[in-house]
């Protein structure tokens, strides 16, 4: 059981009222799963010493706008990334940022890093800093994950943060593809992006 004190005012909440907050939005289930994020975070934070209060409040509310109403869920991502066309992105992206916009516009959380984990979690980002990458990573491989592959996601989380975060990216796109639906071109460039930046294979023999 992870306990912590915030005392660097990221938020508007102490902890403990952060997790009243979330046992009333989130189902059961829910709120087991972001707890155990929360508890692979830290692990994750104190390994590549990555800001452990940071970790906690993006791990907590990473999915705090998963449950809303659809339409809701729409506009308050839309209102967080202006830019994007997210018509066509769905839920599965559209909960990140509609988090981040209700984190920073109900909690008051000012902070960029925080925000942009909670925002990018399910997509990730060209350039993410050490916690964008640990949020990402232990969202996936969390204790109650079970899917083919994740013993080796959990391996690689703690040997490096780096790789986990190409897997997971790999292997997300993979499982879209593998039902046939659309692939948001976003998620597309940034899985583009990091797998050009972060390749593994040796230069190709001639
Ligand atoms: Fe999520
Ligand atoms: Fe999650």
């Amino acid at each position: 059981m992870v306990s912590m004190i915030y005392t660097q005012n990221y938020l508007s909440l102490t902890r403990e009222a952060l997790l009243k907050e979330l046992r009333q939005v989130l189902s059961s289930n829910r709120y087991e799963h972001v707890l155990r994020v929360e508890a692979k975070a830290l692990e994750l934070a104190q390994s590549y010493g990555v800001d452990e209060e940071k970790a906690s409040i993006a791990a907590l509310l990473h999915d705090y706008a998963k449950e809303l109403e659809l339409g809701k869920m729409f506009i308050y991502a839309q209102k967080y990334w202006p830019e994007e066309r997210l018509e066509s992105a769905g839920e599965a992206i559209w909960h990140g940022p509609a988090a981040a916009y209700l984190t920073r516009e109900k909690f008051g959380c000012k902070d960029p890093e925080i925000l942009q984990a909670i925002a990018c979690h399910t997509t990730g980002w060209f350039h993410m800093t050490p916690l964008v990458q640990v949020i990402y990573v232990a969202d996936y491989v969390e204790d109650g994950r079970s899917f083919p592959g994740v013993d080796k996601a959990r391996k690689l989380a703690f040997e490096d943060l780096t790789l986990a975060v190409r897997f997971k990216m790999i292997e997300s796109l993979r499982h879209v593809i593998s039902r046939g639906v659309y692939v948001y071109p976003l998620s597309l460039e940034i899985y583009n992006n990091w797998v050009t930046r972060h390749s593994t294979r040796s230069v190709a023999k001639k």
